[in-house]
Order: structure tokens, then C-alpha cells, then sequence
């Protein structure tokens, strides 16, 4: 974790929309709508995997891993994918680039 941050960057790949800043500890699916991101969130409570995406980076910081009821979803809809995550579930603490499945 960095301390010294306040607001981290989301980008998306690809590039369908602007990279947003957000503040740290944003939950994205409070965020992120289909006006600013290519994301769709379903449930928001991680059981549907609407959200499903992979963090290809994160800098400044680091995210922390999932939750085991997080984890146990992605070993269903994402079982080889070390990357993969539910972006309801995370709260923002690094500089993210991410790509949505759903697209
Ligand atoms: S919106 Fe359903 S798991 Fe994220």
C-alpha cells in the first residue's frame, strides 16, 4: 500500500473510455457505470460474476487478494486466470489497468 496517495487511476484495456481517478478505498461498482467504463455489475455482492475482469497492472499500490467467497467464485468462472478478479469486490488502493470480460 502506498500511504502517500489519495486518489488512484483506472484504466481500461482496451482503451474504450477515459481513465478515471478515484479516491483510495472507492468500491468500483459504486463508481464505475456504463457511462464511464465498459464494465455491467449484476449482483454488486460478488455471487453473479457479471463483473468479472483481470487486473493486467497495478502500480502505486497494491491490491488485497480476494476474500475466500471471492476466490471461490473465480476458481469456478476463471479457473486458470491469476489475473482474474470481481470488481464489485475490490476496494481501490493502487493505480489499476483493467479488462472486462463481459466485452
Ligand atoms: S456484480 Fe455480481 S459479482 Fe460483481
Amino acid at each position: 500500500m502506498n500511504p502517500h496517495r489519495d486518489e488512484f487511476i483506472i484504466r481500461f484495456s482496451p482503451p474504450t473510455h477515459a481513465p478515471l481517478w478515484l479516491q483510495r478505498g472507492a468500491v468500483l461498482s459504486e463508481h464505475l457505470t456504463i457511462d464511464n467504463s465498459p464494465l455491467l455489475f449484476g449482483c454488486r455482492t460478488g455471487i453473479c460474476a457479471t463483473c468479472l475482469i483481470a487486473v493486467l497492472a497495478q502500480e502505486n499500490g497494491e491490491l488485497l487478494p480476494p476474500a475466500d467467497d471471492e476466490k471461490e467464485l473465480l476458481e469456478i468462472v476463471a479457473p486458470a486466470d491469476a489475473k482474474a478478479r470481481l470488481a464489485c469486490q475490490i476496494e481501490l488502493c493502487a493505480d489499476l489497468t483493467i479488462h472486462y470480460y463481459g466485452k
